[in-house]
């Protein structure tokens, strides 16, 4: 298994060499994630427009709040240089073949695979959140000054992920749970996510 990079950011602007193996690997995987997240929205959009063209507005503005989710990851990345997830070619693959397909299903279907995805990354940044509260809580009890960059990154992750569940929120609304077959849809999506999260913390 390949080892993390060195974060050789400003060590005063950071923690200890496990804090920063922590945030390297946190922005790590949210980068990959937001790039997927993007990829299945650019992926459904024509064909969901073309057969439900009232769906134009709402897949504009989940798209448009995942770009701008992957743009916040990528200059936090780039500031740190840190390096992608090695496996970004896939994840683009798949995750555009993922938006793809489940658009062509229906719009019940691409529906469920954001409920699925959603589900997955709201739990992901929750977790997120909670350890790096933590981290913050451990630092003040040590007499260490928290800084601005872990509070901004705090506040950044809980909107983010407001967002997120904000777009299962319209996905059910939308008639995710309406598709056929819903419980193995939604389950293998939400597998790949675990497995994609995994994998992409770690290389
Ligand atoms: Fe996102
Ligand atoms: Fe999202």
């Amino acid at each position: 298994m390949m080892s993390t990079a060195p974060l050789r950011a400003n060590p005063h602007e950071l923690p200890n060499p496990a804090k920063r193996d922590f945030l390297t690997s946190a922005l790590r995987v949210n980068q990959a994630g937001e790039l997927a997240a993007t990829l299945i929205y650019k992926g459904q959009t024509p064909p969901i427009v073309s057969s439900h063209p009232h769906l134009r507005p709402l897949m504009k503005h989940m798209y448009d709040q995942e770009a701008s989710h992957f743009s916040t990851f990528n200059a936090l990345m780039a500031k740190h240089r840190i390096r992608p997830t090695a496996m970004y070619p896939l994840w683009t693959l798949a995750a555009s073949a993922l938006g793809w397909g489940t658009a062509i299903m229906g719009r019940e279907a691409a529906m469920a695979c954001t409920e699925a995805v959603e589900t997955e990354i709201g739990g992901h940044y929750n977790g997120q959140v909670r350890v790096l509260l933590e981290m913050a809580e451990q630092m003040e009890k040590n007499g260490e000054d928290i800084g601005p960059e872990l509070k901004q990154l705090i506040s950044t992750i809980r909107r983010i992920r407001d967002e997120e569940l904000e777009h299962l929120d319209h996905a059910v609304v939308n008639d995710a749970k309406q598709a056929v077959p819903h419980e193995l849809l939604t389950g293998v999506i939400r597998a790949g996510c675990r497995g994609a999260i995994w994998i992409s913390e770690r290389v």
